[in-house]
């Protein structure tokens, strides 16, 4: 698939089937996810996954449900690399976790599999149960073979026309 048709037929996947993700594929999305661009190149991320039902138990500490995927990304920050831009005083973290938290997205479409961006956790208690030292959850990728009756939620449907998001500057 070319990332026009990767993009406009990926949707957040919440019914999957148990099949379990190939490590061949984990690694592939792993390689592409390595890739991105982060401000100054800091890097300042650290990406576990749970791909056991064991490792997704852990995780249901910080959240009840991850709709029955076998594989779950979690997306951490790393609390020593946080930096501010000395101009704006702005933190770029967010915005890098975010770019990578996309490129995982993305990269799992490529590999044929489904995801949902998850942000709806409990990072204090995700933190804890994971025994996480100088990292903070930030985010999860909950991914896997989209289920036989997986289809888009409404939201999916629900997008402004380019005309009323974009416009030139003159
Ligand atoms: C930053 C971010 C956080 C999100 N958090 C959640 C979440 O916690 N739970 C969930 O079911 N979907 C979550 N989503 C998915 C959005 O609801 C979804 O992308 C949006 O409704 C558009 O639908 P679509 O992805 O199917 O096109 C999140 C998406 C983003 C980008």
């Amino acid at each position: 698939m070319n990332f026009k048709d990767i993009c406009s037929q990926r949707y957040s996947v919440r019914s999957f089937k148990s099949t379990p993700v190939e490590d061949e594929k984990i690694a592939q999305i792993l390689e592409m996810v390595k890739q991105a661009p982060t401000a100054r190149n800091n890097q300042p991320y650290e990406i576990l996954y749970a791909k056991t039902p064991e490792g997704i138990q852990k995780l249901t500490a910080g959240r009840d449900s991850f709709f029955g995927a076998p594989l779950v990304f979690v997306i951490c920050s790393i609390d020593e690399k946080r930096w501010h831009n000395r101009q704006s005083g702005r933190e770029f973290t967010l915005q890098d976790i975010g770019i990578i938290a996309t490129t995982l997205m993305y990269a799992s479409s490529e590999v044929g599999l489904g995801s949902v961006y998850v942000c709806a956790f409990d990072p204090i208690k995700t933190k804890e149960a994971l025994n996480l030292e100088g990292l903070t959850p930030e985010c999860m990728m909950v991914v896997g073979y989209p289920a036989e009756d997986a289809t888009p939620s409404q939201m999916h449907f629900n997008r402004r026309n380019v005309e009323e998001f974009a416009r030139e500057i003159k």
